[in-house]
């Protein structure tokens, strides 16, 4: 297939470009490498640069004849989304409508789009199945959750085959390709970031959580398996349906536990202090996702935390300056 990856510069959407141009597709970026960096666009795959609230360049860029998009592109800082909704608003859920009509106006059936747990907010039960209720709690979740919605009602008014990820917790580094991240909010690349020395030490946000430990829990999943979901939910939905499927190992890890798997990784000391809860932050969020491992007979291939800790640390070893 042709292939169109919005935010293929990004940390999850680098990894799917370059699954998807090792599966044999021909693949194209799309990125206005805002966040994203230049050289995470895998070989093989084409960048172009440009913004998805331009709608003339979106259009050019879609009249190419693709297959499909996979739709990464987005900002995704929690607090930032708080400061500043309208931005929010308007990239994510402005973006995408602007995309969506790209799409219907060249004639692109297939999407998938990449969602976020965010959209549950504080879950009534764990783990969350897709069918929880949907009540975010910080303007960038609204956003995802428009565009969900938006996304459902575009692919039943004109055909398209179109289906959201809701992410949990995305870890690891899959070869080359890893998370570079400015600023770096994430718990895992903070924690890494700590042992070799690069940062002085790790806040603990919130300790006094109803946890095992009293830190939050949370559901991580490599990359290199939520990558492959996109490449199965590509093909599944049929013309005019939305399909919805959680992405997470339906395991949970708390904080403490993070950092402790990470000491062992990385063989040294990382120094931790107990800070107050981050505002917003669940106290856990652990997927179901029993729905994509039955209908799209999806599974993961390393729920190991230890294994997504170490590939992230191979990663930043190799890349002490991330992508620059
Ligand atoms: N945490 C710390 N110290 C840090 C960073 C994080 O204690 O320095 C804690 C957080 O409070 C949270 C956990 O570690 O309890 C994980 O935090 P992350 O920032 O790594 O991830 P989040 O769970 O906050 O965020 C992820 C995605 C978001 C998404 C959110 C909800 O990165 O995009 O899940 O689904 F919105």
């Amino acid at each position: 297939m042709k292939l169109l990856v919005t935010g293929g510069a990004g940390y999850v959407g680098s990894v799917v470009a370059s699954q998807l141009v090792e599966a044999g597709h021909e693949t194209v970026v799309l990125d206005d490498l805002s966040k994203g960096h230049a050289n995470a666009v895998p070989e093989g795959a084409l960048l172009v640069e440009g913004s998805l609230l331009d709608e003339g360049f979106l259009r050019e860029t879609l009249s190419g004849g693709f297959d499909g998009v996979l739709h990464f592109a987005a900002l995704s800082l929690v607090a930032e989304s708080v400061e500043q909704p309208e931005r929010y608003y308007r990239n994510n859920v402005v973006g995408t409508l602007n995309l969506l009509e790209a799409m219907v106006e060249t004639g692109v059936r297939r999407l998938v789009f990449s969602s976020t747990a965010a959209v549950y907010g504080e879950p009534e039960e764990v783990p969350i199945p897709e069918t929880a209720p949907t009540r975010p709690t910080n303007p960038y979740g609204s956003s995802k959750l428009a565009v969900d919605g938006l996304i459902r009602d575009v692919a039943r008014a004109r055909g398209l085959c179109a289906t959201s990820l809701r992410y949990f917790n995305v870890a690891g580094a899959s070869g080359r390709f890893g998370e570079d991240h400015e600023p770096e909010t994430h718990l895992i690349p903070i924690v890494l970031q700590a042992a070799a020395g690069t940062r002085e030490s790790v806040k603990i946000f919130g300790t006094d959580y109803p946890t095992r430990d009293g830190t939050a829990v949370r559901d991580y999943i490599h990359i290199e398996d939520l990558g492959r979901a996109h490449l199965l939910a590509l093909e599944a939905s049929e013309p005019g349906e939305h399909r919805v499927y959680n992405l997470g190992n339906g395991s949970g890890f708390s904080v403490l536990q993070v950092i402790e798997v990470a000491r062992k990784v990385a063989g040294v000391d990382i120094r931790a202090k107990e800070a107050p809860r981050r505002t917003g932050d669940p106290p856990e969020l652990v997927a179901s996702s029993d729905k994509i491992k039955t209908e799209l007979g999806w599974k993961p291939e390393k729920p190991s935390l230890e294994a997504m800790i170490s590939d992230a640390w191979a990663w930043m070893q190799d890349h002490p300056g991330g992508y620059e």
